[in-house]
């Protein structure tokens, strides 16, 4: 049976156990660089018995970050620090991900301790916001640029030479960010794209700019290594994007060399209601999974090493990914094993304390 501790082959990536660290924005780069911040947060968890490691939301190009103080991957001088980060999570056995983002119209913002919407030009922020439509994601936030083609051709290869970055800097799995209302999600969804081109309208339109961002990334990211996307599987909005729509786009990700749809929600508009509780997306991957015959990843609320076993045991994602539950426990995988009695990929360093 396939357990929260079996590996799992994506490609040639070989993961040790189904557990990821889902993507978090830690706010704490200067220019787009990583840090000793990013090094100690993300070695950590590779310490910690995770099999994937993702880093946060990183930027593909400098006014495609959430906040001033986010990582990005738009520079030749970004890929030293990053590739260090790399070199330690793989020693530990842990695989190296990234996510390439772009924040769109959310764009420009402060980093959440220090408020929220808009940063003011003076405070780092940035006037060059763009997105699919002039349409802001809230009152407080940037008026955002409509794109025209051309800077939708500019951001197609921006995602093209951070995924060569990525693969510079020695990562072997890239997830593009295409959930949460950032640049990807607000093309995809009715309620922020009402452009009348190629790139708004019908479903195909919408799409567009995902699949030709995904085609791009995979001309240069190799064969051998898998890419992910991450999807809000629902506006959970009337007249938004919804999970059948999501279901039609996985089957058509799966043919153009997306190996695993990471199955999130929300994000997109500001007065949906989301209904959150322990797995509360679960449901979207295992119909994902299901329908398009595609690898998912499940997030959202899995705190629990019996929880997380049972969703992999019942075949409704390939690989769970952790978020704030790995913030509170970095070495929540070496607990999980022992709760579930296996062995766990305790570091020799810290054998001494494995529990029996
Ligand atoms: C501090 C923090 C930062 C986050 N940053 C990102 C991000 O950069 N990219 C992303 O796709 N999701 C981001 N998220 C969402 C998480 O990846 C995850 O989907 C969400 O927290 C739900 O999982 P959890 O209940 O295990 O925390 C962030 C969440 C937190 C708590």
């Amino acid at each position: 049976m396939t357990t929260l501790f079996s590996p799992l082959e994506l490609r040639d990536v070989h993961l040790r156990n189904r557990i990821g660290v889902s993507p978090m924005c830690q706010y704490s780069s200067d220019d787009g660089f990583a840090n000793d911040w990013h090094l100690v947060h993300l070695g950590g968890f590779a310490v910690g018995g995770a099999a994937l490691v993702m880093t946060e939301a990183t930027a593909v190009s400098p006014e495609g970050r959430i906040s001033p103080h986010d990582l990005g991957i738009w520079d030749d001088a970004h890929v030293a620090m990053l590739a260090r980060i790399a070199g330690f999570v793989h020693e530990q056995g842990a695989i190296a991900g990234m996510q390439l983002a772009h924040a769109g119209r959310k764009a420009s913002t402060k980093r959440p301790w220090e408020g929220s919407g808009a940063v003011a030009i003076a405070d780092g922020g940035w006037a060059d916001v763009v997105a699919p439509s002039a349409l802001p994601f809230a009152p407080d936030y940037p008026e955002p640029a409509e794109l025209d083609v051309g800077g939708i051709e500019r951001l197609v290869k921006a995602n093209r030479a951070a995924a060569g970055r990525a693969l510079d800097a020695g990562f072997r799995v890239l997830e593009l960010h295409a959930a949460h209302g950032y640049l990807v999600h607000e093309f995809l969804s009715p309620l922020s794209n009402a452009r009348t081109d190629l790139y708004g309208g019908p479903f195909e339109n919408r799409v567009r700019f995902c699949i030709e961002t995904v085609d791009a990334v995979r001309s240069i990211w190799p064969e051998r290594y898998p890419l992910l996307v991450r999807i809000s599987a629902t506006d959970w909005m009337a007249g938004g994007w919804d999970l059948e729509e999501s279901v039609e786009l996985a089957r058509i990700l799966r043919n153009h060399g997306v190996d695993a749809i990471d199955c999130s929600s929300g994000g997109l508009a500001h007065a949906a209601k989301l209904v959150v509780g322990p797995g509360y997306q679960v449901p979207f991957s295992e119909r994902i999974r299901r329908d398009a015959g595609i690898a998912t990843a499940a997030v959202g609320l899995i705190t629990d090493a019996e929880q997380a076993d049972e969703i992999i045991a019942a075949g409704k994602a390939d690989l769970v990914l952790l978020g704030r539950e790995l913030l509170r426990q970095p070495h929540w995988p070496l607990l999980a094993a022992h709760r579930l009695g296996v062995p766990g990929p305790w570091p020799p360093q810290y054998l001494r304390a494995r529990l029996r």
